[in-house]
């Protein structure tokens, strides 16, 4: 293969040949989110758990953007890649199902690079130490072995930079799959309803030790944790589930700096 390099610090593939990511069995739930991008694409900016409960807590974790180089790691529709272009951001991002590319293409045109890759597998089309910010938002839980993929995140970024993700919070998890055994990593199905019927959604579940050992084992500080309220804006849309995520965790949210 042959790349070449931009000044986006990406390496983009010059022959003739499509960069296709291996989807194999570690490529969980893809059939689901290539079936759910439009749907996605329609409704993410105003769901009341990503508009008024993650995204707030994302982005209260976020440091300025301005003038930095950001990966989006699991763009899927682009609702970040086009916050933080809006931001004064350069975008990388990426995501795996080519559905999702094709929203995020529809969100913001050709300013930013927008690959399709999984986060399974090495980075090896973005330069070492080129990155100022990486963004993960509710993505690593499908993504099965974090060594490879938190290694890759340390390789890119450059040092002192910030890495910020959310995931399902580990607790949600064990007590809503009443699960017996809280230290194992399991693999989970859950159901989501969506226009098209009920879509089957495969994710990880991990204990909180080893979510936090993956990102210092990998050369990170962890800077905050955060285990947010929903907003008040969540709270007039939808009273009940407000509640009850007053009262138990639902998504985790990490800001670590790569030592
Ligand atoms: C819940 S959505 C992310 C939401 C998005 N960050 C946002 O806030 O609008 C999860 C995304 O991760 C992508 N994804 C899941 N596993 C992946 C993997 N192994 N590699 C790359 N993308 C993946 C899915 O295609 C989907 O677009």
């Amino acid at each position: 293969m042959v790349y070449l390099n931009t000044t986006m610090g990406v390496y983009i593939l010059t022959n003739t040949a499509k960069y296709e990511p291996a989807i194999n069995e570690n490529s969980i739930s893809f059939d689901s989110y290539e079936k759910m991008a439009e749907y996605y694409f329609r409704n993410i900016d105003t769901k009341p758990f990503n508009a008024y409960y993650e995204r707030p807590a994302t982005l209260s974790l976020l440091p300025e953007v301005k003038g930095k180089r950001v990966l989006d790691a699991g763009c899927a529709a682009g609702w970040y890649s086009d916050w933080l272009l809006k931001h004064g951001a350069s975008v990388i991002a990426v995501d795996f199902s080519p559905n999702m590319i094709e929203m995020t293409k529809r969100r913001i045109g050709n300013n930013a690079a927008i690959i399709r890759a999984d986060l399974n597998d090495p980075l090896s089309f973005i330069e070492d130490q080129s990155v100022d910010i990486i963004l993960s938002s509710l993505t690593l839980h499908y993504v099965k072995n974090w060594e490879i993929t938190m290694g890759e995140f340390g390789r890119i970024l450059k040092p002192l930079g910030n890495l910020i993700f959310s995931v399902h919070h580990p607790f949600m998890d064990f007590i809503s799959f009443k699960r017996e055994n809280y230290f194992l990593t399991e693999l989970l199905n859950d159901e989501w309803e969506t226009p098209k019927g009920n879509v089957t959604v495969q994710f990880y579940r991990r204990p909180l030790n080893t979510i936090i050992s993956s990102v210092i084992d990998a050369g990170f500080i962890i800077e905050r944790l955060l285990e947010p309220m929903p907003t008040k804006k969540f709270k007039e849309l939808e009273p009940q589930v407000y509640e009850k995520l007053t009262n138990k965790p639902h998504f985790l949210f990490i800001r670590a700096v790569k030592n």
